[in-house]
């Protein structure tokens, strides 16, 4: 395994090599020594806020979630399918799969996931910067509309504007850090409908400037403190070493958490102002549903 380290996030293990492949094959090989499993955790939080978005009177029609560093869909996968995060690490780990060519994966995975569709889908729309998982996902019906787009370095495209108007949620998982408040700037200058933002951020790494920036567009930001949610196990000693760092100096206690050998993450919930229930409550009804 590299010991690359990142460019974008100091101290943290580079996976450049795994977020531009054809397929996500490689993506969940490498990722399953790791334990990486976020996007579990996210699952149930991010249904159950999107119905309190939803129930918000005003608008017509299905308010779509714009999944922010969508990979190859799997926050979509998990919405929509009734799936596990382990079963998707099983589905593309397998020897079967790995025998496949890509469109006979493809072709697979069409199956996959229609024989494990909800009867009540979220409109999902994807974007991250690499066009390789955003393409796969299109391809296999995880996503309704995709783009690749770097918003750190470039202004939003019309189709992805006009993309927003229908957005009433905003998602991320394992992008903040990569992403910085200049993306949720061009998003929410691009919004039509309120829009909430959920995500999930790596304790190593400051919300504050996309709070600030959000704060702008009149979202009041809140973390849920009641609990943490493990991201990944780190590559090795010095990743976390570099953690513990970064987190001491912050005036964060790593005790019980990233010094058992995994990075933790935060949750976010902004919204406007006043919104009941409060996050902690929303995210415990979220993973009661889950485990009930
Ligand atoms: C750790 S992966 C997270 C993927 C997925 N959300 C998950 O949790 O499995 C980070 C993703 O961020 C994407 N990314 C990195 N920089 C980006 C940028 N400036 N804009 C959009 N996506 C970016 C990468 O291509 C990669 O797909």
């Amino acid at each position: 395994m590299s010991r690359r380290r990142n460019h974008t996030l100091p101290g943290k293990s580079c996976f450049d090599d795994i977020y531009d492949q054809p397929d996500p094959r490689a993506y969940f090989r490498r990722l399953a020594p790791l334990e990486y499993q976020i996007p579990h955790h996210a699952q149930p939080v991010f249904r159950h806020v999107h119905t309190a978005r939803a129930a918000i009177p005003g608008h017509h029609g299905p308010v779509a979630i714009l999944d922010l560093c969508c990979s190859y869909g799997i926050n979509a996968a998990l919405l929509n399918h009734h799936l596990t995060l382990r079963e998707l690490y099983e589905h593309y780990t397998s020897p079967d799969a790995q025998a496949c060519s890509r469109d006979e994966l493809i072709e697979r995975d069409k199956e996959f996931y229609a024989s494990r569709r909800r009867a009540d889908p979220i409109r999902v729309i994807g974007l991250d910067a690499a066009a390789n998982p955003v393409r796969y996902a299109l391809d296999v019906g995880l996503l309704d509309d995709g783009f690749t787009e770097d918003l750190e370095s470039a202004p939003p495209s019309e189709p992805l504007r006009r993309a927003m108007a229908g957005t009433g949620l905003i998602t991320v998982t394992g992008g903040v850090g990569y992403i910085s408040a200049r993306t949720f700037q061009a998003l929410l200058e691009s919004a039509q409908l309120p829009v909430w933002v959920a995500a999930f951020v790596l304790r190593t790494v400051s919300y504050a400037p996309v709070a600030n920036c959000l704060a702008g567009h009149g979202l009041v930001t809140e973390q849920d403190t009641e609990r943490t949610y493990p991201q990944r196990l780190f590559t090795d000693p010095t990743e976390q070493r570099n953690a513990i760092e970064v987190l001491t100096a912050a005036g964060a206690d790593p005790t019980g958490k990233e010094a058992e050998g995994r990075y933790h993450t935060a949750l976010f919930l902004s919204r406007p102002d006043g919104r009941q229930p409060g996050l902690d409550i929303l995210a415990a009804e979220a993973v009661a549903q889950l485990n009930g």
